[in-house]
C-alpha cells in the first residue's frame, strides 16, 4: 500500500515512520509513505497556504490552490483521498479496514482554524476526525490512520491470531491478559489461566471480554 500525506509539519513523520511497526513495514515495502510539504505548493515568496476567513472572524484559513496542486501531483485515479478533521466521520475498527483496502492513500493534514470547504466539497473523498477532541492540526491523526491501517496489511503481524482476538474486532473489548510471574506483590493470575483446560481457558476469556465491554463501552454491544 501507499500513502502520500500532504502536511505543513513534515518533519512530525520522521520518529514515527522510522519506528517500530511502522518502520518494519516501511523497510520491508509492504507499505510506502510518502510526506508532501504543503509549502512547497505555497503562493507568493512567502509561500503562503493560508489566508483570513471570508465573512470576517478570528483566526486563518488553509487556502485551496496549494493543497489543490499538492494532491493533484500524486492522485491517480484509485487513489483515496481523506481530509482529516475534527468535523470528520468518527474513525472506528470497521473504517479503518475499509481505508486498508485501498491501495493508494491520500491524507491531507488541517491545521490552523480550519480548511477552504471546496477541499472537503470538491477534492476529498473522504473527511475522517479520530476521535470527539481537538488536535492542533492533522498530522497526529493522520499518523494514527497510517498506523492503524499498518497493522491490517498482510505480514504485518507476526501472528495474525492477534488480529482476531483483539479489541473493537467481533464487537467486544479484548480480555485481560497475563505473564509470568504467576503470582507478582500478591497479586496471582486467575486460577484458570494455569489450569491448562482450553475450553474452560476460553469460557473465562468471552465472559471477561464481555464484562469489560458491558462496563467500558456498553454501546458496542447493542440495544
Ligand atoms: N484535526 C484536529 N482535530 C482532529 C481530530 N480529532 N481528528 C482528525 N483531525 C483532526
Amino acid at each position: 500500500m501507499r500513502i502520500d500525506v500532504v502536511s505543513i509539519f513534515p518533519e512530525l513523520f520522521d520518529a514515527p515512520l522510522r519506528t517500530s511497526l511502522l518502520g518494519k513495514s516501511i523497510a520491508a515495502r509492504r507499505l510506502e509513505v510518502n510526506v508532501i510539504d504543503l509549502r512547497a505548493h505555497g503562493l507568493g515568496p512567502h509561500r503562503s497556504v493560508d489566508d483570513a476567513t471570508y465573512g470576517g472572524g478570528a483566526g486563518m484559513v488553509m487556502r485551496p490552490e496549494p493543497i489543490f496542486t499538492a494532491v493533484e501531483e500524486v492522485a491517480e485515479e484509485s487513489s483515496h483521498i481523506v481530509l482529516l478533521s475534527p468535523r470528520g466521520t468518527r474513525l472506528d475498527q470497521t473504517g479503518v479496514k475499509r481505508l486498508a483496502g485501498h491501495g493508494h492513500l491520500i491524507l491531507i493534514c488541517g491545521r490552523y482554524e480550519g480548511v477552504d470547504e471546496r477541499v472537503a466539497e470538491h477534492l476529498a473523498d473522504d473527511e475522517i476526525s479520530i476521535g470527539d477532541y481537538v488536535l492542533a492540526g492533522g498530522e497526529l491523526a493522520a499518523l494514527v490512520v497510517i498506523e492503524a491501517v499498518s497493522r491490517l496489511l498482510p505480514g504485518a503481524l507476526g501472528n495474525e491470531g492477534s488480529l482476531a482476538d483483539e479489541s473493537h474486532t467481533g464487537g467486544r473489548l479484548e480480555y485481560p491478559q497475563f505473564t509470568r510471574p504467576a503470582s507478582y506483590r500478591g497479586w496471582s493470575v486467575p486460577e484458570v489461566l494455569l489450569s491448562g483446560d482450553h475450553g474452560a481457558v476460553e469460557r473465562w476469556r468471552r465472559d471477561q471480554a464481555e464484562r469489560i465491554t458491558r462496563e467500558r463501552r456498553p454501546d458496542l454491544l447493542g440495544p
